[in-house]
């Protein structure tokens, strides 16, 4: 397989093509497990994205055979011919997800993401973790899949922040350069509780691609979640049920915000306020208005 250096994820899956199939048999074994085990109790007839749909096997196939409606997207054309030919039941679609705006957000029952968010940086795989949880309805399921090289782990050489991710991680995978995004579980278990998303089930088991040495395996997991919040966006979640009282002037270091007063532009917020009384709105969301307020 030729190898493309420029480490751009959709030249890279239009060769993979439906190779991914044959090279990765345990990671489709281990996601084709983990639908069985997870996806029972939704009734025929749900809704499903696949996001990041390869090629349509084993997530859409199996949602299909179930009797579900799926959309799968990906960023590869090649992928998208792959899947529609593979299960034409299912309507796939050439869309990069951060750019994919779906007709009816809030009203699927699964949103799945197998192994197809290692090339977000971290800032746009919080923001697509939180559209997950807007685009399912509450109680409905979201599936991600996810990894880490285990080799890495065994020998700590990946450097994570202390929220236990790691950005922007060299690594290749099929004879691909990709750059990766990792998170340990704990990592991934609390941005997805924040997008308020509740752990039901995390599976783990470890897979390498067909023909890699033993330094190429990782340790492969599925965390399903259950939707348990009415307006994800509302996020972080729980959102505090009691708004704690304001800072008590005693705690204000009076030099930092006395030079923090004459950066302002006062000029300017004068400005806004005068555009917003003038505007006749009726209410205002003021964020991080500080102690003087306006
Ligand atoms: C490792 S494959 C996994 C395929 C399938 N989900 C599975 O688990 O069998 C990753 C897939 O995600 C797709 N992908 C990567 N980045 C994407 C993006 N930004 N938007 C949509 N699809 C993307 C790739 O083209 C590829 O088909």
């Amino acid at each position: 397989m030729q190898s493309i250096p420029n480490r751009d994820p959709e030249r890279a899956y239009d060769a993979i093509g439906v190779t991914y199939e044959t090279s990765c048999p345990d990671y489709t074994t281990h996601l084709q497990d983990v639908l069985t085990k997870v996806t029972d109790d939704l009734v025929p007839g749900s809704k499903v994205l696949d996001i990041g749909c390869g090629t349509g096997k084993p997530a859409a196939f199996h949602f299909v055979n179930k009797g579900h409606d799926v959309i799968g997207i990906d960023i590869s054309q090649k992928m998208v011919d792959v899947a529609s030919s593979q299960v034409p039941e299912a309507k796939f679609f050439k869309a990069d997800m951060t750019a994919f705006q779906p007709p009816e957000a809030g009203n699927y029952d699964a949103v799945i993401a197998s192994h197809s968010l290692y090339y977000l940086s971290l800032g746009q795989l919080r923001m697509m973790i939180y559209r997950f949880s807007h685009w399912v309805k509450q109680g409905g399921i979201v599936l991600v899949g996810s990894s880490l090289k285990a080799e890495a782990i065994e020998q700590q050489t990946l450097k994570f922040d202390r929220r236990g991710w790691a950005e922007g991680v060299e690594g290749s995978f099929l004879g691909h350069k990709f750059d990766y995004t990792y998170g340990l579980v704990d990592a991934w278990r609390v941005l997805l509780q924040d997008a308020g998303l509740e752990v039901i089930d995390v599976d783990q088991r470890h897979c390498t691609p067909v023909g890699s040495d033993k330094k190429d395996s990782h340790i492969a997991f599925f965390m399903t979640t259950r939707k348990i919040v009415d307006n994800a966006l509302l996020g972080p979640h729980p959102v505090p049920r009691v708004l704690p009282d304001p800072l008590s002037l005693e705690y204000i270091d009076s030099s930092v915000s006395a030079d923090f007063e004459q950066r302002i532009a006062r000029k300017e917020i004068s400005a806004i306020v005068d555009l917003v009384k003038n505007g006749g709105y009726k209410k205002v969301l003021v964020i991080g208005s500080g102690a003087q307020g306006i």
